[in-house]
């Protein structure tokens, strides 16, 4: 008997847990291993990386709001009215806000997010603020060129909107990638408004990632909690512990998950070992120069229009168009 070929379809929780599972393979079998940091966002992940936003010496979200509060609407009259306003990721709730509310007559807002239930919640707040903005939410993965959804009023461009230095998680290669996927979707008339941390004193980048109320601590260990949850795998996660150094010359914090011992973990009937002091990398967060960003983003194809910046040049929100 032939089954429907529905039959056969993975529920999507199963094709996750999968894709997580296959990931966390490969990159426990890699040496060095390596773990992929979009996987720090579960419900718990999620709500730490808030508190992170709150830490004294977590810079980054208050001094980008800053900018924002002060530069939206010189902002709103570079990019000019009848914007499609298409955010990767969920939205970042008050940024989001500031920018829809600085914009002239917007026509619709569209967050590009990978899960749907980050998608649903993040909406309703935006949608009873902005009523004349049509919301309309996306599905689907932002690292890849998506056909944008159609709104009822015809924008006379399109806005990308990335804040959060988000980009700076990506590998070079990877950025330069989006960056690319961002000059697709822009369209000629178009612009892309990115925000991305700017190279510093070491000491500084390194306060920020090493909070002293242990809250990224806390962050990154919580990947070991869902992979014991979510894989059914064994890690002792006393036994590892959170480090993040700058990387002078590559430009980046980067974050390990230490072991401290000798020790095996389990994943789905294979064993892994870990040696005592052996570092698993788990994130890059890049910093840059305003000139090496400039030039990746010519290498993208992309010009950067204009910049605004705090006083003390920490963050920069920049608006890129097509050259
Ligand atoms: C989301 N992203 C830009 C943060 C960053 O600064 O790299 C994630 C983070 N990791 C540790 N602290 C914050």
């Amino acid at each position: 008997m032939k089954l429907p070929s529905s039959a056969w379809q993975l529920s999507p929780e199963h094709a996750a847990r999968d894709e997580l599972a296959a990931d966390v393979r490969k990159g426990l079998r890699a040496t060095p291993k390596r773990l992929p940091s979009k996987y720090f966002y579960d419900a718990r992940g999620s709500a730490l990386f808030e508190q992170i936003c709150e830490q004294p010496e977590y810079y980054l979200t208050r001094v980008e709001l800053d900018i924002l509060q002060q530069q939206a609407a010189s902002m709103a009259q570079v990019i000019g009215p009848g914007a499609l306003v298409v955010e990767y990721g969920s939205g970042s709730g008050i940024k989001t806000q500031l920018l829809l509310a600085a914009l002239e007559a917007p026509v619709a807002y569209v967050p590009i997010e990978i899960s749907s239930s980050a998608l649903d919640t993040s909406l309703d707040e935006l949608a009873a603020r902005f009523p004349d903005i049509q919301m309309l939410p996306l599905c689907a993965d932002f690292n890849t060129t998506v056909s944008l959804p159609r709104p009822r009023r015809e924008p006379r461009s399109v806005l990308i909107f990335f804040p959060g230095s988000t980009l700076g998680n990506f590998e070079s290669a990877e950025a330069l990638r989006l960056l690319k996927v961002m000059h697709a979707e822009m369209g000629p008339q178009g612009a892309a408004l990115v925000g991305i941390d700017l190279k510093k004193d070491p000491k500084v980048l390194e306060a920020a990632y090493n909070d002293a109320a242990g809250v990224t601590a806390e962050f990154t260990l919580n990947l070991l909690h869902r992979l014991n949850r979510e894989l059914d795998m064994d890690f002792d996660v006393e036994q590892f512990q959170h480090r993040a150094r700058y990387n002078v010359l590559a430009g980046r914090i980067e974050t390990h998950i230490v072991s401290r011992a000798d020790q095996q973990v389990h994943l789905d009937g294979a064993t892994i070992e870990f040696a005592a002091c052996e570092k698993m990398l788990v994130e890059y967060s890049c910093k840059y120069a305003l000139p090496e960003f400039a030039r990746m983003a010519a290498q993208a194809g992309l010009a950067v229009h204009q910049t605004w910046t705090d006083d003390e040049q920490r963050f920069a929100i920049q608006l890129l168009r097509r050259v």
